[in-house]
């Protein structure tokens, strides 16, 4: 898994690698430049003219490294250093030394930012503040970010756009780049919406900091990869039998509202479940026997909606809530039916609305299910925030208090842990924003948990995997065109990817 760190592990990260590679500090800042400035050399021509935003910390040491390495390729470069109550670092100190046998045009600036001041720029790097960044930027800070911003010129930041803090709130001003190049790991507010209109697209440089570190230092935040799903899909062997994974249960449909039903169905059995039995409405049993063969039927006493259930023994997951309403008859057979399964639950759609509205809702939830909310029916659970960092807390505590996770989905679904942790998933497309994608995932999160995965795992495998799934749809059919059904065509492709 990719660990995100905090701020303060980033600097001892950095202190652990100059300690034990061993490594002197300024060598290991040449190395970040060298990883920037090979990056930038495949991507834009030396009849570019560069200009090169600095402060006196650490970034603007390695913004002055850039200009150097730039002006050695070839490139025009220009540089300007802010140079506001910011202490010159040693690392800068060395670099402004060094950039001195190169005829680089440098401009100080201290007192008032013009305007106009960058627009002679085809390409501009932002160099002012790192993830060292504290607290605001006020003054000539602001004012230089201001006119950065201002710029037509194609705009790429070292490490961190300045004023954007890494990992709690920021306030503006910020840069806003159309390339963020970041070192060997991610940064966590990368990952959130809020943050999406300054860093642009995001690349992490490998820049060789100690992968023991990396290891051993403890960390609540990740980000999904490939390989860590690989790891977590169980193979299958030769004596299995349907037995072996499961029989899950699917509450959902509604009159008008049976697709969601079939999609979740569809997304369970495609997702290796052993038996499917789905409970519809009278209205809905023809339309699930023929749409979808391979689940069973049972139907409700009522023509239109879920009002009554019968025998839950036998079925080792349930998953509920796509399409069902919120009807007084469906939310009393809802509590219900949450009451009387002792088993894992996915709880989404309708299903979460209800939840919303009860005032017990941490007493129904079976302990080990999952939630699946998006941002706004998260938010008639646990109320507005002002922050996505606020949003994560709040995500964590309501994974405590239900003692189940909770999946908040949107770019980059965020999966809590009742033990504190955040998986942040990195499949998934903006094609994927269309009606029934949710059901869909209903059904995968389902089949996973009546296959016996936990739901810290059926969260991480079934977000995964339905990204992935809207990813290869995407890469054919493009992201106009996606509907949800497509996500259920590709799911075979995107397991047998994932399989080991
Ligand atoms: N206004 C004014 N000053 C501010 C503000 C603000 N709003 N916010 C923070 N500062 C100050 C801080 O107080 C700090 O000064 P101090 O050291 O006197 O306390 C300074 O700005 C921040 O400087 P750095 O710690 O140098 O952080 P910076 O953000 O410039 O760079 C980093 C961070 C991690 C080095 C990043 O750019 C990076 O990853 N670079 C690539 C890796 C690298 O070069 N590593 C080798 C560096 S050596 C080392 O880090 C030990």
């Amino acid at each position: 898994m990719t660990k995100i760190l905090t701020v303060k592990q980033i600097k001892a990260l950095d202190e652990y690698t100059i300690q034990h590679e061993p490594i002197a500090s300024i060598e290991l800042m040449e190395r970040a430049c060298r990883a920037f400035t090979t990056w930038f050399t495949e991507r834009f021509h030396a009849l570019n003219k560069v200009g090169i935003v600095c402060g006196t910390g650490n970034n603007g040491g390695d913004g002055l490294g850039i200009a150097r390495q730039l002006k050695a390729w070839g490139y025009p470069v220009k540089v300007w250093v802010v140079r506001g109550n910011m202490k010159e670092s040693d690392d800068f100190k060395e670099n402004f030394k060094r950039l001195a046998g190169y005829v680089v045009d440098l401009v100080n600036i201290s007192s008032e930012a013009d305007k106009g001041l960058f627009v002679e720029c085809d390409v501009l790097i932002d160099a002012i503040f790192g993830s060292g960044l504290s607290r605001k930027p006020e003054g000539i800070y602001a004012q230089v970010i201001q006119c950065f911003n201002q710029a037509t010129a194609t705009k790429i930041a070292v490490d961190i756009p300045s004023g954007l803090m890494a990992d709690q709130k920021s306030e503006e001003p910020i840069a806003r780049v159309t390339y963020t190049l970041t070192f060997q790991l991610p940064k966590l507010a990368f990952l959130l919406p809020q943050s999406q209109q300054y860093i642009g697209e995001w690349t992490v440089l490998d820049i060789g900091l100690s992968k023991k570190f990396i290891k051993e230092v403890d960390t609540t935040n990740y980000l999904l990869t490939q390989k860590d799903i690989k790891r977590l899909i169980k193979p299958r062997s030769k004596f299995d039998h349907k037995g072996t994974f499961g029989h899950a249960l699917l509450i959902s449909g509604s009159f008008g509202k049976m697709g969601a039903a079939i999609l979740s169905a569809k997304a369970a059995l495609r997702s290796g479940v052993g038996l499917l039995t789905t409970h519809v409405p009278q209205c809905g049993y023809s339309i699930m026997q023929s749409s979808v063969p391979e689940a069973m039927a049972q139907v409700d006493d009522d023509d239109n909606r879920f009002t009554a259930y019968s025998n839950l023994e036998s079925y080792n997951a349930l998953g509920i809530g796509p399409g069902i309403g919120t009807h007084e008859t469906s939310v009393k057979a809802f509590i219900s039916v949450l009451k009387s399964f002792a088993k894992p639950v996915v709880i989404d759609a309708d299903g979460l609305n209800i939840l919303s509205a009860h005032s017990n809702k941490y007493e129904v939830v079976p302990p080990g299910s999952i939630l699946t909310p998006h941002v706004k029916e998260f938010k008639r659970l646990v109320g507005e925030w002002s922050d996505d960092f606020e949003r994560l807390e709040k995500q964590k505590e309501l994974a405590l208090q239900l003692r189940s996770v909770v999946l908040v989905k949107g770019a980059h679904s965020t999966v809590a842990t009742p033990e504190g942790k955040l998986y942040f998933n990195g499949t998934g497309n903006p094609g994927m924003a269309t009606g029934g994608t949710g059901d869909v995932l209903t059904g995968i999160l389902t089949a996973l948990l009546a296959q016996g995965y936990t739901a810290e795992d059926a969260a991480r495998i079934g977000v995964y995997v339905h990204g992935f799934a809207g990813d290869l749809a995407a890469s054919d059919k493009g992201m106009i065109s996606l509907i949800a059904s497509d996500l259920i065509e590709y799911l075979p492709a995107a397991f047998k990817l994932l399989s080991r």
